[in-house]
């Protein structure tokens, strides 16, 4: 997909030194792990157990929500919690949800492609309506009981994004001179080729850390929350993950990643394609999921137990939000 691999603003890496670095990082599995999942709903209970078997390398994962799915046994991973949109921000639910979280969750994703539309998966808000609500419910978290770690919203991996981003900060400051929207993190998306990705992380990293008020130190960690290079056939997709793990594992300013989807290639959704499932339709790992499982994992390797968590619990709305970066890449 050449569209996605138009240079953004940003310091584009150039192959050599991915190369470089990547061959000089022996990263064990599970020592220091970033990796996670972003859970769309999976009723196979094998294919979640293996995920989150004892030996698994994925450390974190979340489902868009403020509380975890039922079917996803998480006691080896960190729960993340999402507020997706201005209700849930304001809803006195969503509040008792993430006090019932267990003590590891420490970390809370705000707005969820806010500048993308709902029936994409996005939420939709304006930054000024965002700012607002952002100051309002999300800020008093940070600095409550638990303190969670709180997240910019994150935008789609587009220009789009990123203009929502500037327009919400000045929004952010014009209702706090002082604070602005404070947060401890940077959530990112990307659907796309692997220099694509590259030059969109350091575009983000520009964005606050190089040009934004923080002081030397103080600069924000990324974490790439969707990530999936989409319509793409395996060998492709394989490749691009490939360069994508080692990558990501080495650079310092990315704190965690999540690969869009734990599902089969079934369930994938049209816009993705079936190139980015991590089973087959039989419940073993692909190329692609052996790859993201790492060591001790093979492709063809199942989980255990048995059949279908009766229904499915899916929720379909969230396999969608790559649609508005394919409108906006296709109107670009
Ligand atoms: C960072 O600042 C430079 C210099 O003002 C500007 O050219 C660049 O576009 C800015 N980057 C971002 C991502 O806003
Ligand atoms: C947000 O706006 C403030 C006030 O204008 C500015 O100091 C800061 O650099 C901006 N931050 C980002 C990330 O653009
Ligand atoms: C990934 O790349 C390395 C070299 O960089 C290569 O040895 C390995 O076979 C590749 N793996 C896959 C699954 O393509």
């Amino acid at each position: 997909m050449t569209r996605d691999t138009r240079p953004r603003r940003g310091q584009i890496p150039t192959l050599l030194t991915i190369l470089t670095t990547s061959t000089l990082l022996t990263l064990s599995a599970t020592q220091n792990s970033k990796r996670g999942i972003a859970y769309v709903g999976n009723p196979h209970v094998p294919d979640n157990a293996l995920l989150t078997s004892t030996n698994t390398p994925l450390i974190w994962y979340y489902n868009w929500a403020p509380s975890p799915p039922r079917e996803v046994p998480s006691a080896n991973l960190e729960f993340v919690p999402l507020i997706h949109g201005l209700d849930e921000a304001s809803s006195e639910s969503t509040g008792r949800q993430l006090s019932n979280l267990p003590d590891s969750s420490r970390h809370l994703l705000s707005f969820n492609e806010p500048d993308g539309t709902t029936n994409s998966g996005g939420s939709s808000i304006s930054p000024e309506d965002a700012a607002q609500s952002y100051i309002e419910h999300i800020v008093p978290m940070r600095n409550g009981n638990r303190a969670w770690k709180i997240s910019q919203p994150s935008v789609t991996g587009s220009g789009n994004g990123l203009d929502w981003l500037r327009r919400f900060n000045e929004s952010c400051y014009e209702l706090d001179a002082e604070n602005g929207c404070p947060a401890d993190f940077i959530a990112a998306h990307w659907y796309g080729a692997f220099d694509g990705l590259a030059s969109w992380l350091g575009t983000l990293d520009e964005f606050y850390n190089t040009n934004g008020s923080r002081g030397e130190g103080e600069g924000m960690k990324i974490w790439v929350t969707e990530l999936a290079l989409p319509q793409q056939d395996a060998q492709v997709t394989v490749q691009m993950m490939n360069l994508t793990l080692p990558y990501l594992d080495q650079l310092d300013y990315v704190e965690r990643y999540a690969w869009f989807g734990a599902f089969r290639a079934d369930d994938a959704n049209e816009w993705t394609g079936d190139g980015v499932a991590l089973f087959d339709d039989d419940g073993g790992l692909t190329e692609l999921g052996a790859l993201y499982m790492g060591d001790g994992f093979s492709e063809g390797q199942k989980g255990e137990g048995e059949g279908a968590a009766g229904q499915l619990l899916a929720n379909w709305r969230m396999m969608l939000p790559p649609l508005l970066t394919a409108v906006w890449f296709s109107i670009y």
